[in-house]
């Protein structure tokens, strides 16, 4: 028996027992005559004593960081307990002990703070892995995991497999696609989620369906996005939105209960897309806390009260808002005392390539009533007052205004929201919000291709009272730049995303279930019908044959965890991620593969030996 306990596991209870250990040697500490060895495994560390006998034994075999070792020894009571460590109150008095395997000296230290940088971490993942801080991360995964699992059986969800080799057919993101050697010429791609199977499960009678998946997307990196990711993949029959946003708001509160013992009893707040879009400038609003987005130049509500304002900012000789698309302001709260360095600090921020802005205007409604700001010159105190009160502004605040083009203004001031939130210690770790937005539109225009993508993906249905705008309408844009215009434009969807301090943790939508609407909306995606039937001849051909009503949804597994355990990356709640340009450091992979798999798979480069290793 290699061990009769883990290195988590003694207690004072244990004192006396003799026991035998195996683990990785975390510290080695002399003391003149004896030895102090942290023993660690999956589940804790253990404090072993090596006396003068043993010490001679361990002269001849000296033992190095990450050694793995067996110890045999008796439990002791500690003299010097030590209250941080759950085996604090014992160690054990080592009588043999055996060297399972040597370690040559980690790269960096296996500890919560690590010397080691990211890359280096990666390449030794493997070591990485050992350390605890990623193992609570790992060990939070597999709590979500489990959670999420019992949730579902418990309401008769069925986990079913769904295949990874899978027919090309993109929209969104890229595919990755796979050669086949026996049809040469030919490729299978990797699915960016088993959408299409989930919904011919639903054909086929499987009315719940779940699976906790792998997807993978061809797409640019980020914090929060993986090439391959894992899902919580969800659909059901015989449902309409609300039944879908009842369970899975169910589901994401049995998870925080289980998961971090948190109540969530509050009701799940709800948002359309156009006031998630308007008063937070995205469609994923962190709602801890508040300071909306107010438009200063078009008229806007605030509390069903319509407001006028234009006349507050136009005209007024300031040309950076007289000539610009839209004047956007957010209300920070008990910063008017912010000094002049501050806020030209603050303007920087704006500049920044990736915010884009020009510049920033300030206006500091003081405590006592009295206003102070950057463009003073244009505006007298009296209007300065009246914009600073139409943003709902309190004394104290600090008023911070953005203006330039709707798009990229409204994009900049959400970030500059997001930014003075954390500043201000707004965004809590320890402070979890779910909100549901919906009522998402049907279509997205792509610019570049001049026609209409969908915003969600091509099987998402309408809202009802929509369908026949589709129908009766043709998706043709005839004047690109009068886009906005075309009723496809103004098509709702039955779509939600769910929400968490804004990450969008899941997506779905109720289904479009008859070949007809489903051909409609291939067209107006601008699919020709050979094309359709070429891409997803089975799926409009199963919807022939019985198709229930159904809907679904996707939660997003990593970043679900990341949000649960504190963290902007998912990369820290993935065993093996890759890094931020798709590689896996510890594999090096992609890489090349050798001639002979090339010529098998009937694949000629058509750059000549790109990157090969024999060129
Ligand atoms: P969607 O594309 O919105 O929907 O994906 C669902 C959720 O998956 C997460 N996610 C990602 N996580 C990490 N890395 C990525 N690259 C990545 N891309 C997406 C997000 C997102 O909310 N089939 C539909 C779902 C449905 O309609 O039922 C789908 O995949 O958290």
């Amino acid at each position: 028996m290699y061990r009769t306990h883990t290195c988590g596991e003694l207690r004072a209870a244990h004192i006396g027992q003799n026991v035998t250990l195996a683990g990785w040697v975390q510290t080695v500490r002399k003391f003149g005559s004896i030895t102090f060895i942290d023993l660690r495994d999956r589940y804790g560390i253990t404090q072993l004593l090596f006396g003068e006998e043993l010490n001679k034994e361990l002269a001849e075999n000296p033992l190095g960081r990450e050694f793995v070792l067996q110890a045999k020894g008796k439990v002791n009571e500690r003299t010097s307990k030590n209250p941080q460590l759950a085996t604090g109150d014992i160690e054990i008095l080592v009588q043999s002990f055996t060297i399972l395997n040597k370690a040559a000296t980690p790269p960096f230290t296996i500890q919560d703070d690590t010397d080691g940088g990211d890359d280096l971490r990666m390449k030794y993942r493997y070591l990485d892995l050992r350390r605890q801080a990623v193992k609570k991360n790992l060990e939070l995964r597999y709590a979500v995991n489990r959670a999420a699992r019992n949730y579902l059986h418990e309401n008769n969800f069925m986990d079913l497999e769904t295949p990874f080799l899978i027919k090309s057919t993109p929209e969104g993101a890229r595919d990755f696609v796979v050669p086949s050697r026996m049809n040469p010429g030919q490729f299978y791609a990797l699915p960016q989620s088993p959408q299409t199977f989930k919904q011919l499960l639903m054909v086929s009678g499987y009315d719940r369906y779940y699976q906790i998946v792998k997807c993978f997307r061809d797409e640019d990196l980020r914090a929060d996005r993986q090439p391959e990711f894992t899902q919580i993949d969800c659909e059901m029959s015989f449902v309409e939105q609300e039944d879908i946003l009842a369970m899975f708001e169910g589901m994401v509160k049995y998870i925080f209960k289980a998961v971090k013992n948190i109540d969530y009893t509050a009701t799940v707040e709800r948002m359309t897309w156009e006031n998630a879009m308007w008063q937070f400038g995205n469609d994923k609003p962190d709602i801890r806390f508040g300071m909306k987005i107010l438009n200063l130049k078009s008229a806007f509500t605030v509390g069903g009260k319509l407001l006028a304002t234009g006349e507050l900012i136009n005209g007024a000789g300031f040309g950076v808002f007289d000539n610009a698309e839209t004047v956007l302001a957010i209300s920070v709260p008990g910063c008017s005392e912010y000094t002049r360095k501050q806020t030209d600090e603050l303007t920087d921020w704006v500049k920044r390539p990736q915010i884009g802005m020009q510049g920033l205007v300030y206006i500091k409604y003081n405590a006592d009533g009295s206003l102070k700001s950057s463009v003073d010159k244009f505006y007298p105190e009296d209007k300065l007052r009246a914009i600073a009160e139409a943003a709902g502004a309190q004394k104290g605040d600090l008023l911070l205004l953005l203006a330039g083009r709707e798009e990229r203004t409204r994009k900049a001031m959400s970030e500059l929201r997001l930014e003075m939130g954390k500043r201000l210690g707004l965004r809590k770790e320890d402070e979890f919000k779910l909100l549901w937005v919906l009522d998402f539109p049907l279509f997205e225009y792509a610019e570049d291709e001049n026609r209409w993508v969908a915003r969600h993906h091509p099987f998402t249905s309408p809202k009802p009272s929509d369908i026949n705008v589709m129908i009766d309408n043709s998706p043709v844009i005839e004047n690109a730049e009068k886009y906005l215009e075309h009723p496809y434009n103004h098509i709702k969807a039955n779509a939600y995303d769910m929400v968490l301090n804004g990450n969008e943790i899941g997506g779905g939508s109720i289904r479009i279930y008859q070949r007809e609407l489903q051909e409609k909306m291939f067209a107006a995606l601008g699919m020709s019908p050979e094309e359709a039937l070429h891409k997803f001849g089975f799926l409009l051909g199963a919807f022939e044959y019985g198709a229930p009503p159904h809907g679904g949804i996707a939660f997003g597994f990593d970043r679900l965890c990341a949000i649960l355990g504190g963290s902007e990356s998912i990369r820290d709640f993935i065993a093996f991620p890759k890094n931020n340009s798709g590689r896996d450091v510890m594999l090096d992979a992609p890489s090349t593969i050798d001639d002979k798999q090339l010529v098998e798979l009937s694949i000629r480069l058509s750059v000549d030996n790109v990157g090969r290793e024999n060129a």
